[in-house]
């Protein structure tokens, strides 16, 4: 495996992913490791990421000296190049201008790190600081006008380094230089693939069970799907899948999840039927944190009645994926990456009741999740299922909730998704790309506590609005409303208000995040 030191946050989990995508297994770890520490990774290679700091300032971080001595090939880009030079008695310091986006590099003398690839080409800058002298033993490969050490390498000691960033796709010829590390510098085999992760992780979730009972809350996520789908490769009906149905999933997704849970995977379903107790607790609540609070205490009140009611359950089976792992160690450890899972400790157990975890998913980043999910055969409408609020569509219903408002939103929902569905699929035909620049990312509909006037027919009206809200985004950070054209608004509303009963106007809303979120509770 590749072992990344993260020297700031998300700069180690684009490179982890590139190393991933050529099908070789790497994980990240925090820049302060220790070499022994390091050493019981048994790493074949280590990465050292960039960073924002300068390898001068006060606080910026180091490493342990001895990482460059275990024996295995390292790599540093930017901020890992500067640090390998420091700690190996070269000097850095400010270039006169900084380098920021493309630049040219030209080649010098021969480099294992960019063999193949061009004399002259493009690389991504993004640096102030650089290497000014190169440590001894070590030979310049490349260099820009700026910049006179673009890249350098010590061949003899296995040490390589970039001060451009070959893990971004602006770098064209980026990945032929980390296969050159991967596969000709360190010998490494392409075999980290869907079929040797299924079997890898089936063996450690039947070693791990044995003959012990599993219980999962299902809750048609993307996650927790996946996970379910993997313990029934590995153990059957050892799994009990709890789906807890608060009544407020969108329209026939409770029916969906029980067909595939029940149809298709062989293990054993609890449908929990807590519809009526979930209207009772939310009756006249309005404030949007109350309601997330009594959903959310109220799913493990139902859960873990279930559980204690089976005999012979041992585990409790989560779907924790790595950057959840990699998160709740930066919240921990002050920004930088690292492997403790703090998330664990929000499971209220109630008293006398304990499982061990396990969290099959814990490796994985998000589309490997999903790969993951396709591979052991759930539907597309699981493995690429948009983003749903666990509180459902409790938090699109501005103020109290009640059966005939969650009719509406039921309905009007159904046919926003089914008309915004057709249109990212006639994208995805046209342009081949699933999350492609302008597919809508997120979409669904919410009602606000306000009625109208309208007419139909001849008929005045007095009526709620539906509010349509469709966004581009890509991690839900940031999100931008978007620019639907005007025959599929048209379309969604005619739709709307003439297939939902007691609604009469539809308004679009066009703010992006921030200001705004995307969900209005
Ligand atoms: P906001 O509204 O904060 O939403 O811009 C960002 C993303 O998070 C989802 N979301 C939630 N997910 N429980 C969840 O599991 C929640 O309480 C919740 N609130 C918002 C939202 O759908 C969007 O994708």
């Amino acid at each position: 495996k590749v072992v990344v030191l993260d020297f700031g946050a998300q700069y180690g989990q684009l490179i982890a992913r590139r190393v991933r995508d050529l099908s070789v297994y790497s994980e990240i770890v925090p820049c302060d490791v220790s070499a022994d520490e390091l050493r019981r990774l048994n790493p074949s290679a280590v990465i050292l990421s960039g960073g924002p700091a300068s390898v001068y300032a006060e606080d910026a971080p180091k490493i342990d000296p001895d990482v460059l001595n275990l024996g295995v090939p390292v790599l540093g880009f930017c901020y890992g190049q500067q640090i390998m030079a420091v700690t190996l008695g070269g000097t850095v310091g400010h270039t006169e201008k900084g380098e920021y986006g493309a630049a040219q590099i030209v080649r010098e003398g021969d480099s294992s790190l960019l063999g193949g690839t061009p004399d002259e080409q493009t690389v991504w800058m993004s640096h102030r600081d650089a290497v000014s002298e190169v440590p001894e033993g070590f030979v310049v490969t490349s260099r820009t006008e700026t910049c006179p050490v673009a890249s350098m390498e010590c061949a003899e000691r296995n040490l390589y380094a970039t001060q451009f960033h070959p893990e971004v796709r602006h770098t064209p010829h980026g990945n032929d230089m980390l296969k050159n590390f991967l596969f000709k510098i360190c010998g490494l085999e392409a075999n980290w693939n869907m079929d040797s992760i299924i079997e890898e992780s089936v063996t450690a979730i039947r070693e791990k069970v044995g003959g012990d009972r599993v219980i999962l809350g299902l809750s048609g996520g993307v996650d927790s799907s996946v996970v379910a789908a993997l313990c029934a490769r590995a153990i059957g009906k050892q799994l009990t899948c709890v789906f807890v149905n608060h009544g407020l999933l969108r329209k026939n997704e409770p029916e969906e999840v029980e067909e595939v849970f029940t149809r298709q995977f062989d293990v054993d379903f609890v449908h929990v039927h807590a519809e009526e107790r979930y209207a009772e607790l939310l009756a006249g609540v309005t404030d949007p944190e109350q309601k997330r609070k009594i959903i959310g205490s109220q799913f493990w009140n139902e859960f873990f009645s279930v559980a204690q009611d089976l005999d012979g359950v041992k585990f409790l089976a989560q779907g924790t994926i790595y950057p959840d792992i990699i998160e709740s160690g930066a919240r921990k450890t002050g920004g930088k990456a690292s492997t403790i899972k703090s998330h664990h400790n929000l499971i209220p157990f109630p008293d006398g009741v304990h499982f061990d975890l396990i969290e099959p998913l814990d490796r994985f980043f998000k589309d490997e999740v999903r790969a993951l999910g396709t591979a052991l055969g759930l539907p597309d409408h699981i493995v690429h299922r948009q983003p749903f609020p666990g509180p459902g569509l409790a938090i699109r219903i501005i103020g109290a909730v009640d059966p005939e408002k969650l009719e509406i939103l039921k309905n009007a929902d159904a046919i926003v998704r089914e008309e915004l569905d057709a249109y990212n699929a006639r994208l995805f035909e046209e342009t081949g790309e699933r999350n492609g620049e302008h597919s809508v990312w997120q979409y669904f509909a919410v009602l606000p506590d306000v009625k109208s006037v309208g007419v139909m027919g001849d008929e005045r009206t007095y009526a709620r609005p539906v509010i349509l809200r469709a966004v581009e985004s890509s991690d839900a950070m940031t999100a931008d409303w978007a620019k639907l054209p005007y025959d599929v608004l048209a379309r969604i509303s005619g739709r709307i208000v003439a297939e939902v009963p007691g609604v009469n106007r539809v308004a679009y809303d066009i703010t992006s995040k921030p200001p705004a979120t995307i969900e209005w509770e």
